[in-house]
């Protein structure tokens, strides 16, 4: 090959090169953009408040933090905006159980926290945090799971409840509800939580009655 060959070899070469990393780097932008909503006034506002009262010092979010409280990253996910803003002001108030303190936040700081915590809730963190894995927590792994346990998981229960230690707290732990309620309570409560229980932060089942039949078989094994 000539110098002048090997030349324009070196020079196309790293041109062509040069306009695929280019081509590349246009197309992850374009998804970085569209990976998280866009940041409003109060959104900005919620962050200095989570800033002010330090829940970083419990929690985790976007995978910083403690590991004292639960995660916060998808907290307006399934929870009710309503429930979310009575537990941030006075904890016990919303769940008898909690053991987060009152912070001695106001209704406006409130209101700006669930805005910024609706913001990462709805970033695209690529499935983080996992959900937990319920086959642990129903004691069947290694075992095929049944259908009501599969929805358990796929309608997301383990937000808000624990069983056999693993899941949320916003709800009662399920271990041992089978004992606890029967058939009819279940279905009932189900499709209706606030019938039951008032003032319930639990959001009705949205799914067909085979679903919530098979929920209510899974519920009653937990004994
Ligand atoms: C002293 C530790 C502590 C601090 C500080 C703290 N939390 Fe919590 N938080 C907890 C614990 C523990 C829980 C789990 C539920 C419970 O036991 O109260 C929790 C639960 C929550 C929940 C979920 C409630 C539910 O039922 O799903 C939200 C939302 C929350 N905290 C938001 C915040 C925000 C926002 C801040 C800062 C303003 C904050 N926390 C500061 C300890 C803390
Ligand atoms: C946003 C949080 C939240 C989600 C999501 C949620 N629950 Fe609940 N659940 C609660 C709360 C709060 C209570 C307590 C008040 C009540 O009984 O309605 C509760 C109560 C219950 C009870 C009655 C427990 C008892 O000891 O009386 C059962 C059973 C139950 N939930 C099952 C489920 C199942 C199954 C799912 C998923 C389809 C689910 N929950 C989703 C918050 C939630």
């Amino acid at each position: 090959m000539s110098n002048k060959a090997a030349r324009n070899l070196f020079v196309l070469g790293s041109l062509f090169f040069f306009a695929i990393f280019l081509g590349m780097t246009y197309d992850t932008m374009g998804k970085l953009d569209k990976s998280a909503p866009e940041i409003t006034e109060q959104v900005n506002a919620g962050k200095m408040v989570w800033h002010k009262y330090d829940c970083i010092g419990c929690h985790t979010i976007l995978g910083n933090g403690s590991y004292f409280a639960p995660d916060l990253t998808k907290t307006t996910v399934n929870k009710p905006k309503g429930y979310l803003k009575q537990f941030l002001m006075d904890p016990k108030s919303a769940n008898p159980h909690a053991s987060m303190p009152k912070l001695g936040i106001r209704s406006q700081e409130a209101d700006d926290l669930i805005a910024f915590l609706d913001w990462t809730s709805k970033v695209d963190t690529n499935g983080w945090p996992p959900k937990p894995i319920l086959a642990v927590a129903g004691g069947v792994a290694g075992k095929e799971l049944s259908e009501g346990q599969r929805l358990y998981q796929s309608l997301g229960c383990s937000a808000c409840h624990a069983i056999n230690g693993i899941g949320g707290t916003t709800g009662p732990d399920l271990t041992k509800v089978g004992s606890k309620r029967d058939r009819h309570w279940l279905m009932e409560h189900f499709e209706h939580p606030q019938k039951l229980v008032p003032n319930s932060a639990m959001p009705a089942v949205d799914a067909p009655d085979a679903d919530i039949e098979k929920l209510t078989d899974y519920m009653l094994t937990l004994k």
